[in-house]
């Protein structure tokens, strides 16, 4: 959570120039609370070594803290899909959120980090056989890198349209300390059967040729996650530190709010606020005055309607201070860059996409910041349900939930549920993104998965997804619906 006042920005600044000269390489200054003994360092400086200091300390992987439901018994979420009683879906989903937002012991430039923070990136989860892990405290470093579900077209082989890489955001993978153990660890698969590791695509080639034809499609697949599994997808825009930056607000797919309703990218959004570091944190959401609309940083690449300038402070949206090489990193992540980062810039989190484990298909749940801006008829979500347990800029966000594929769940004709994140499912590397539903294309997630780009073609509109469909199965293994295991399994 953001601390108040603008301080973190300026000392942010100062620690990283002291980075910059030596004492930290390995990305951020990071401490957990206590603070480490001192202990001998090159810095030169007592600030150095302070930040030296801090930076050994380490942070560990926090688990979501009591009160928030979180993992809720299996029985009572399956209840809640048979009788697709969406109002206890969301009021959990609002549960996690407020529980992974919650603020941790970790603290980086005086800034405490969300739960959510502390979790296993990709970058140490993903990595080569024998190389070690990250099991004990360690640094976070916040590796930026293009959404890859905007390859889904080009690895398919497909023509990319034009424009589907003109989107400015940039994402990671985050993986709970349960989620991310598991995937550190080898698991005997089939049960009893041989150990494997499925962060290696070696491992999965030798599992995948190994299922005798008498095992049922739908049982040749990886172990599952523990229950207190959670990963999340955070999604990151671009906040500069001087003047007011334009963040794209969603409001539809209406003519007054895109100007492109097959493929509302952010990019086409006419409605947008101008967010303002300097903003008194205790300003809401209102429309913007022509006085701040002259103070808008130009971004050639976004289509907002100046007529429709809002304003919030940055307070509202959560953000942290960017170091000169996420600043990088951030550059080379984004498809088109809009602007460039630099040091001392804000990263704000304009979207997540949040799943858990607690049933079979995992739940599935997706927020974008709305500043409490609803999108008519609540398309795809809103923030009905919204409880007192979500803190600060967290409330600020819009929800929808897809604890099943269709409704009723188990009925291979129901009606498809319809949820998707403005920020990501709208890129037209997606076809029909904004009426699909995670758990359908998440369940498809498969090794190799190469047909179709591992895009279900029956995903729309009949969203049901047999499991023992060899269209989708036949000579793969399933990966518990993480499409992660293939995208980004080890060569
Ligand atoms: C059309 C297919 C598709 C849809 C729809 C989809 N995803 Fe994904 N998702 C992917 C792919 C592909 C990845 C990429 C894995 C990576 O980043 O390496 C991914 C990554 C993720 C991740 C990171 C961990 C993981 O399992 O790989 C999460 C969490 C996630 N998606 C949640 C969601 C949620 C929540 C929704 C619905 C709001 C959703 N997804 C909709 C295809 C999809």
């Amino acid at each position: 959570m953001r601390l108040r006042g603008l301080r973190t920005g300026r000392l942010g600044s100062v620690l990283l120039l002291l980075a910059g000269l030596g004492a930290v390489t390995a990305g951020l200054a990071a401490t957990a609370a206590p603070a480490a003994k001192d202990k001998p360092t090159a810095a030169t400086t007592p600030a150095a070594k302070a930040t030296a200091k801090a930076a050994a300390a380490g942070i560990q992987p926090q688990d979501i803290p009591t009160g928030f439901n979180f993992p809720t018994a299996q029985p009572v979420v399956d209840g809640w899909v048979a009788k697709n009683d969406t109002t206890a879906m969301r009021n959990h989903a609002w549960d996690v959120w407020g529980g992974m937002s919650a603020p941790s012991h970790a603290v980086i430039r005086l800034q405490h980090l969300p739960i959510w923070e502390t979790w296993y990136g990709s970058d140490e989860v993903f990595v080569a056989a024998g190389a070690p892990l990250a099991a004990g405290p360690r640094t976070i470093t916040r590796k930026f890198r293009r959404p890859h579900q905007f390859d889904h077209l080009r690895r398919a082989g497909v023509a990319v349209p034009a424009g589907a890489d003109a989107d400015q955001i940039v994402s990671f993978n985050k993986f709970s300390g349960a989620s991310g153990k598991f995937l550190m660890a080898s698991h005997p698969t089939p049960p009893g059967g041989a150990s494997v590791l499925y962060t290696q695509q070696a491992a999965l080639n030798t599992l995948n040729a190994s299922w005798a034809q008498t095992v049922p499609v739908e049982n040749r697949k990886i172990v599952d996650f523990p229950r207190e599994a959670i990963d999340t997808k955070p999604v990151m825009w671009l906040v500069k530190k001087t003047g007011l930056t334009p963040f794209p607000l969603w409001q539809g797919t209406g003519a007054d709010a895109t100007t492109n309703a097959k493929n509302p990218t952010p990019t086409t959004w006419l409605n947008c606020v101008l967010v303002d570091p300097k903003g008194d944190p205790k300003t809401g959401l209102r429309p913007a005055t022509p006085a701040e609309v002259k103070q808008a940083n130009l971004n050639a690449k976004l289509v907002c309607d100046a007529k429709r300038y809002l304003y919030a402070p940055l307070a509202m949206i959560y953000s942290f201070v960017l170091s000169a090489d996420e600043a990088k990193d951030f550059n080379q992540a984004q498809g088109v860059p809009g602007m460039t980062a630099e040091a001392g810039d804000y990263a704000v989190l304009a979207a997540m996409h949040v799943t858990t484990k607690e049933i079979v298909n995992w739940t599935w749940q997706t927020f974008w910041w709305s500043g409490g801006k609803n999108p008519p008829n609540d398309f795809p979500g809103g923030s009905a349900n919204l409880n007192a347990k979500v803190r600060g800029p967290w409330r600020n966000y819009a929800m929808c939930t897809a604890y099943s594929m269709v409704v009723p769940a188990t009925d291979p004709k129901g009606k498809p549920v319809v949820c998707f994140n403005p920020f990501l499912e709208t890129s037209p590397g997606i076809p029909d993104g904004i009426d699909s539903n995670c758990m359908s294309c998440h369940g498809t997630a498969r090794w190799p998965g190469n047909n179709n780009g591992g895009y279900p073609a029956t995903y729309l509109p009949n969203g049901y997804i047999n499991f023992n469909d060899p269209t989708w199965f036949a000579t793969q293994t399933r990966t518990d619906f993480a499409w992660a295991i293939p995208g980004d399994a080890v060569q």
